[in-house]
């Protein structure tokens, strides 16, 4: 079965393609992209399109690979051994009871393949991916405790999420198919806003978006407003029914539009749009 993109989410061919891409060669698919673009978003609807249950894992700077197969809890079972009564020895002794396991080892036995999502790898360290590379190539690990080997059943779809802080190494990028998703153009973004507000008034919509990539094009800016940052813009223009007009002034030029902190985040951003607006004013 192939991606098709489904009704919540825009998927363009491109990106269709990188999925069905790794879907064949049978490899993780590693997404990266500017944050809000859709890359955590993508594994969930492939997972919704496909009728196939999802696993998340969301990676800290403090998480290790180990903790995606499996942790012995030490602390669990001791604790049992000193509450334990006869009935409870039992227990205590099968060290198994105390193995608990991770994302991929629920990945691995599931009995349907599943979508698994390693999201935001960049945020672990940098043995994080090294650590992963037999597991993701070979499918299996071997659990020491219990001498047991654990391999997969059915191979997951693996999506890999990245933002790019830390370089991650050679070998990893060797397993992977790689997709960056581009900033979607206007008439992408007009198809996104649309899945998320079907009603939205055409005049404001496109008033919006033009300030939307003024705002974004500007020259200087610390941090550009993305996709996420546009529709909760607009959710908010429409919560305090603002009219087109309010983002143009008579004379058509630009004005400082309503609700900026939605689109821009820090001071400095702030202060360079108002500069550029106060600029532009000035020149007419
Ligand atoms: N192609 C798209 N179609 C529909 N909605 C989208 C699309 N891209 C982004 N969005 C919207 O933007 C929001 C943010 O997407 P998501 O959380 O997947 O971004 P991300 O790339 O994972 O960001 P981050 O890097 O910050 O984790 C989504 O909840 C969705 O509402
Ligand atoms: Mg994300």
């Amino acid at each position: 079965m192939k991606f098709q993109g489904t009704h919540d989410y825009v998927a363009t061919d491109d990106l269709r393609l990188a999925v069905n891409a790794a879907a064949t060669l049978q490899r993780p698919l590693l997404i990266k992209g500017e944050p809000g673009t859709g890359k955590t978003m993508l594994a969930e609807e492939v997972a919704k399109s496909m009728g196939m249950p999802l696993l998340q894992w969301h990676i800290k700077s403090t998480t290790k690979a180990q903790q995606g197969l499996y942790e012995y809890d030490a602390v669990s079972r001791l604790r049992d051994s000193q509450l334990a009564g006869v009935d409870g020895a039992e227990k205590v002794r099968e060290i198994r009871n105390y193995i608990v396991p991770g994302v991929l080892w629920r990945a691995f036995t599931a009995d349907e393949p599943v979508v698994l999502l390693i999201d935001e790898i960049d945020k672990a360290d940098i043995e994080f991916p090294n650590d992963l590379l037999r597991e993701i190539d070979r499918m299996e690990f071997y659990v020491y405790e219990t001498r047991e080997l654990i391999q997969a059943k059915h191979r997951p779809l693996v999506f890999i999420t990245s933002n790019n802080e830390k370089e991650l190494p050679d070998a990893f990028l060797r397993r992977c198919f790689f997709h960056y998703i581009q900033f979607p153009d206007a008439l992408t973004m007009q198809r996104i806003v649309e899945t998320h507000f079907p009603g939205l008034k055409k005049q404001l919509l496109s008033a919006a978006l033009k300030h939307f990539y003024d705002v974004r094009n500007l020259p200087g800016l610390k941090k550009k407003p993305s996709t996420s940052e546009l529709l909760d813009w607009l959710k908010l223009l429409v919560a305090e029914d603002i009219a087109p007009e309010a983002l143009h002034s008579q004379d058509q030029s630009v004005v400082i539009p309503p609700l900026l902190g939605a689109l821009l985040k820090t001071e400095q951003d702030m202060a360079l749009f108002e500069k550029l607006v106060s600029m532009q004013r000035q020149r007419r």
